[in-house]
C-alpha cells in the first residue's frame, strides 16, 4: 500500500495533529506525516511532533506584510516536503485566501468543533449552550474559500448535558474530533488511491 503524504498545519497545542501522527505510526494506516507546520513559533504541538520524530517548520505570519506573502512562503514550505497529497488544518487559526485555498482544491481539509453548517466561526460551545441545544459535535470538511464551509467528510455527534460549560463541552467534543479526523484521512486516502 502506498501511503498518502500529509502536511499538518497547526497553531496551538496540536492534539488533533498528535492523534493523526499516532495513526500514521500504524503500519496499516494509509497515510504518513510528511511535515508539521505552525504559524506560531510557540505552538505546543511543535514539540510534540518533534518528539514523535516528525519534521517540523515554522512560518510565522507576523513576519510577513500581507496574507499573500505569508501564504507564498507557506506553500513553498509545504512543497519542500513534496509529494504532499493532503493538507490537514488541525487547529490552524489563520484565515486562508481563496488564492491559497484553490491551490489545494479537494486536497485540503479542516476540523471544526460544531455540526456544520451550524455554528461556523469562533466560540461555538458558548453559542451552542446559549441556544439551549441538546446536541453538538464536530465536522471534518474539505476547505473552500468560504470559512467553515465545504463538503462534509465526517461528522460526529455528542450530547449537551445539564451543567455543561464551554470547557466541558469542548473536552467531550475533542475526544470525538481525534477519531473523526483519523476516519476522514482514511476516507480520503481511499478516494485518492482508488
Ligand atoms: C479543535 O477544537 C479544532 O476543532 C479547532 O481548534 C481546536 C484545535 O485543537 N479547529 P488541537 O490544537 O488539535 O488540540
Amino acid at each position: 500500500m502506498k501511503k498518502i503524504r500529509l502536511a499538518i498545519l497547526i497553531s496551538g497545542r496540536g492534539s488533533n495533529m498528535e492523534a493523526l501522527i499516532q495513526a500514521c505510526a500504524q503500519p496499516d494506516f494509509p497515510a504518513e506525516a510528511a511535515i508539521v507546520i505552525s504559524n506560531r513559533p510557540d505552538a505546543g504541538g511543535i514539540e510534540k511532533a518533534e518528539a514523535a520524530g516528525i519534521k517540523t517548520a515554522i512560518v510565522d505570519h507576523r513576519q510577513y506584510q500581507s496574507r499573500a506573502a505569508f501564504e507564498a512562503v507557506l506553500q513553498e514550505t509545504i512543497l519542500k516536503f513534496a509529494p504532499v497529497d493532503l493538507v490537514c488544518l488541525a487547529g490552524f487559526m489563520r484565515v486562508l485566501t481563496p488564492g491559497f485555498v484553490n491551490l489545494w482544491e479537494d486536497r485540503m481539509i479542516n476540523i471544526h468543533p460544531s455540526l456544520l453548517p451550524d455554528y461556523k466561526g469562533l466560540d461555538t460551545h458558548a453559542r451552542v449552550l446559549a441556544d439551549g441545544k441538546t446536541e453538538t459535535g464536530c465536522t471534518v470538511h474539505y476547505v473552500v474559500p468560504e470559512m467553515d464551509d465545504g463538503p462534509v467528510i465526517v461528522q460526529r455527534r455528542v450530547p449537551v448535558l445539564a451543567g455543561d460549560t464551554p470547557d466541558t463541552l469542548a473536552t467531550r467534543i475533542l475526544a470525538e474530533e481525534h477519531g473523526a479526523y483519523i476516519e476522514a484521512v482514511r476516507i480520503i486516502a481511499a478516494r485518492l488511491q482508488g
